[in-house]
């Protein structure tokens, strides 16, 4: 695929802000182990960069859910496309987004992961637009917020391209 890209936050900007939040991170979960769930196939950049930061014990897992299809939008119901391989019974949660848009997604997921008896469940995402919200979530960590914009690169796709860009970018459709 080819489109026109115009990058909107340098792959500098994004280092920065991981680093920022890092810090904070490895300072509120002092003395303890915090399991990642990478939220794929978006947030897999931001997990890595993440992860490698983090002064704290870290362990990770995977979970794929689709709420979009092919297409741009989230609808309310998700599905399950891959679970974790571990429990998470008794731990400490940190589920890692690329970016929250509705919050569809992760109003329904959280519930669910939280039936399966953690400790604590907080929630990280690199890029957030809380102007399209329709279902309200609690975020602890929050890289940027951004416009409403659609944008890609840094894990983030459109139709599965320019996940690889290494910075974000609008993309014109
Ligand atoms: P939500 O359920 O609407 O919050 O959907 C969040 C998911 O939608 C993200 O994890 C992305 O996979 C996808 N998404 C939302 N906005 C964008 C965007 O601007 N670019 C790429 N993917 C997006
Ligand atoms: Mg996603």
């Amino acid at each position: 695929m080819l489109h026109r890209i115009t990058e909107y936050i340098s792959e500098e900007k994004i280092d920065q802000r991981i680093r920022e939040l890092a810090e904070q991170i490895s300072r509120d979960y002092a003395k303890k182990e915090v399991r990642l769930i990478c939220i794929l196939k978006g947030s897999i950049f931001y997990t890595c960069e993440l992860a490698k930061r983090l002064t704290i014990p870290v362990t990770m897992d995977f979970m794929s859910v689709s709420s979009y299809g092919a297409g741009m939008r989230s609808s309310g119901k998700i599905t399950i496309k891959k679970d974790l391989d571990e429990s998470i019974r008794g731990l400490d949660v940190l589920v890692v987004e690329d970016i929250i848009d509705s919050g569809n997604t992760l109003h329904e997921l959280i519930p669910m992961l939280w039936e399966r008896g953690p400790a604590s469940i907080k929630v990280t995402t690199l890029l957030d637009k809380p102007s399209r919200r329709e279902s309200q979530i609690d975020v602890d960590y929050v890289g940027f917020e951004i416009e409403d914009k659609y944008i890609v690169g840094y894990g983030l796709d459109y139709d599965q391209s320019y996940r690889d860009l290494p910075y974000i970018g609008i993309i014109e459709l």
